[in-house]
C-alpha cells in the first residue's frame, strides 16, 4: 500500500492536494504531526487534521512525532485517525498508549526511530496492527533514505512472523522509485511518500507508478 505524507503538500492549497489524493491510486494519506520538542521542527495540529477529514475519502494514518502522545490520542481520533502511530521512543508506558489507541477504535501503531532496534518491539508486537519504521530522522520531509533500513525491514519481518503478529510494515522517509520495489521484497506492506510523489510534475501519475512498481513485487 501506499501512503502519500501530506506535509509535502501544498497548505495553500491542501483541498486541492487532498481531492487529488482521493481520486488517486493512494491507499492511505499519512499525516505528520510535530510538536517541536520530540522532533525540531512543527507542522501542523488538530485543525487542520479535522480540516484534511472534512475532503479525505481514505483512511487517514496519523503519525505522532509528539511528546505525552497519550494526551491527544482521543482528539487525533475525533479528527479523523483511522489508525494511529506513537514513537516508541517517547512513551515511558507504551503497552498502555497501544492500548489507548486499540480501545478508541484505531488501528495502533508504533514508529521507531533509525538508532532504534526493531528488537525492542518483541514484547508488543502481537498487539500491533502496525510498525512504522523511519528511514530518515523525523522532523522533516525531503530526507535522504538510511540504506540501513533494508536489513531493518527483512528483521522485523521475522519478528513479526515469529510472534504471530498481524502487524504490517510501514517504512518511513526518503522513499523514492528507486527503493520502492527493494523494501516491498524485504518485507514492506505500506510505504510512505511525500517529497517524492509533490515535487513531481504529475503527482498523480508519480503515485500509480510507485503502486504499480509494489503490486509487482507481490505478483
Ligand atoms: C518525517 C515524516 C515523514 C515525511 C516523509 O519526519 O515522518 O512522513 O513526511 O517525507 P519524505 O517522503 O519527503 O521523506
Ligand atoms: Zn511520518
Amino acid at each position: 500500500m501506499l501512503a502519500p505524507s501530506v506535509l509535502s503538500a501544498d497548505f495553500a492549497f491542501l483541498q486541492r492536494d487532498i481531492q487529488m489524493l482521493n481520486e488517486s491510486d493512494a491507499h492511505w494519506l499519512h499525516i505528520d504531526i510535530m510538536d517541536g520538542v520530540f522532533v525540531p521542527n512543527l507542522s501542523f495540529g488538530l485543525p487542520v487534521c479535522k480540516a484534511i477529514q472534512k475532503y479525505a475519502k481514505k483512511p487517514m494514518d496519523v503519525h505522532l512525532m509528539i511528546v505525552n502522545p497519550d494526551q491527544y490520542l482521543e482528539a487525533f481520533k475525533e479528527a479523523g485517525a483511522a489508525s494511529i502511530s506513537v514513537h516508541y521512543e517517547a512513551c515511558t508506558h507504551l503497552h498502555r498508549s497501544i492500548q489507548r489507541i486499540k480501545s478508541l477504535g484505531c488501528k495502533a501503531g508504533v514508529a521507531i526511530n533509525p538508532h532504534t532496534s526493531v528488537q525492542l518491539l518483541r514484547d508488543v508486537l502481537p498487539d500491533l496492527d502496525l510498525v512504522c519504521l523511519m528511514s530518515v530522522n523525523p522532523g522533516f520531509g525531503g530526507q535522504k533514505f538510511i540504506e540501513r533500513t533494508f536489513q531493518k525491514t527483512s528483521e522485523l519481518k521475522n519478528l513479526i512472523l515469529q510472534n504471530h503478529s498481524k502487524a504490517l510494515i510501514e517504512i518511513d522517509g526518503g522513499v523514492n522509485a528507486n527503493n520502492a520495489k527493494l523494501l516491498i521484497e524485504a518485507g514492506a506492506d505500506v510505504l510512505v511518500a511525500g517529497n517524492f510523489v509533490f515535487s513531481s510534475e504529475n503527482p498523480k501519475a508519480t503515485i500509480a507508478d510507485l503502486c504499480q512498481k509494489m503490486a509487482a513485487v507481490r505478483a
